[in-house]
């Protein structure tokens, strides 16, 4: 596979975007080798415009042409999309195919696209957009290294990268790409705690944020349980104790792992 193979992005919405976005501004991949396909081109026109890409409505043509497919349509479109390029013998070379679509599984693209594809599973996350992302990546059957290789570069401009088994895929959906909305929600609650103590709403979400992230970073960069850096800044008789009581008095910690698990469970039945 070539360093910069020609890539079809098929679906030009918010995650197509994104990713050619991150692609070309952040990691110098060549406009000229990127051909992103939509049904409503003119709508993109000028997006496309400012990164270099061409855009079309050819999905037959971009297909043909691709070492590299990316398929950032919603699940309930992929299915009729997949049966009429197999149909038109555009994948017949055999592309790499690389999937976000939630909930479809590698059995579901294997039986949509011709004998021997080699497939991708990927699940992003919305901070891709402003390359703070999470990106899991399962392999299908047959991919090789230097193909693997190849979805991972489409995802490291963006943010982290990691492979995991596709068995994971429902969970890592629930989290890690549902994640950032119960993020958004916490950090919300702990804006207005600041509010009904008295401050400006614009600082307490400033305070709310700045907190979130650097409680996070601080558990990415130093690879500590969150447990222990939370038990140390939690001060005897102190405030800290006072305010993860009345937390726990709210069940804190099963609600939110209980959305996690329901969003799994829903992201499951997507495809
Ligand atoms: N957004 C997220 O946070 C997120 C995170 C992880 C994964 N994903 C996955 O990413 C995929 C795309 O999500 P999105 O939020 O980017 O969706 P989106 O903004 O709706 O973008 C999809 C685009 O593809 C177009 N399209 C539909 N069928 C097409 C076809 N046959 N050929 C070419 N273009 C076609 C759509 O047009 P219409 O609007 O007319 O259908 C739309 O413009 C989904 O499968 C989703 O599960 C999303």
């Amino acid at each position: 596979m070539s360093h910069h193979p020609k890539l079809a992005i098929i679906g030009f919405g918010t995650m197509g975007q994104a990713i050619c976005a991150g692609l070309v501004e952040a990691s110098g991949y060549p406009a000229s080798l990127i051909h992103a396909v939509d049904v409503h081109p003119a709508a993109m026109k000028a997006r496309a415009d400012a990164l270099g890409i061409r855009l079309s409505k050819d999905v037959e043509t971009a297909a043909r042409e691709a070492e590299v497919v990316l398929l950032c349509v919603k699940p309930k479109d992929l299915k009729e999309l997949l049966s009429g390029l197999t149909a038109s013998g555009v994948l017949d070379h055999k592309p790499l195919m690389v999937s976000i679509a939630a909930g479809t599984n590698l059995a579901f693209l294997d039986a949509h696209t011709p004998a021997g594809t080699p497939l991708v599973r990927a699940m992003p996350n919305t901070p891709c957009s402003i390359r703070k992302g999470m990106t899991v990546l399962s392999p299908g059957k047959g991919v090789t290294e230097a193909q693997l290789d190849a979805a991972r570069a489409l995802f490291e401009p963006l943010g982290r990268v990691m492979d995991l088994e596709e068995k994971h895929m429902d969970a890592v959906t629930g989290l890690s790409a549902s994640g950032p909305a119960f993020i958004f929600v916490i950090l919300e609650a702990l804006a207005e705690g600041g509010v009904q103590c008295g401050l400006p709403r614009g600082v307490a979400v400033e305070l709310a944020a700045q907190a979130t992230l650097g409680a996070a970073s601080m558990v990415l960069e130093t690879g500590r349980h969150p447990a222990a850096l939370k038990d140390e800044v939690t001060t005897p008789a102190g405030c800290t104790i006072a305010g993860l009581l009345a937390l726990e008095d709210g069940r804190i910690r099963s609600v939110v792992a209980r959305g996690i698990e329901r969003a799994a469970q829903v992201a499951g039945g997507l495809g």
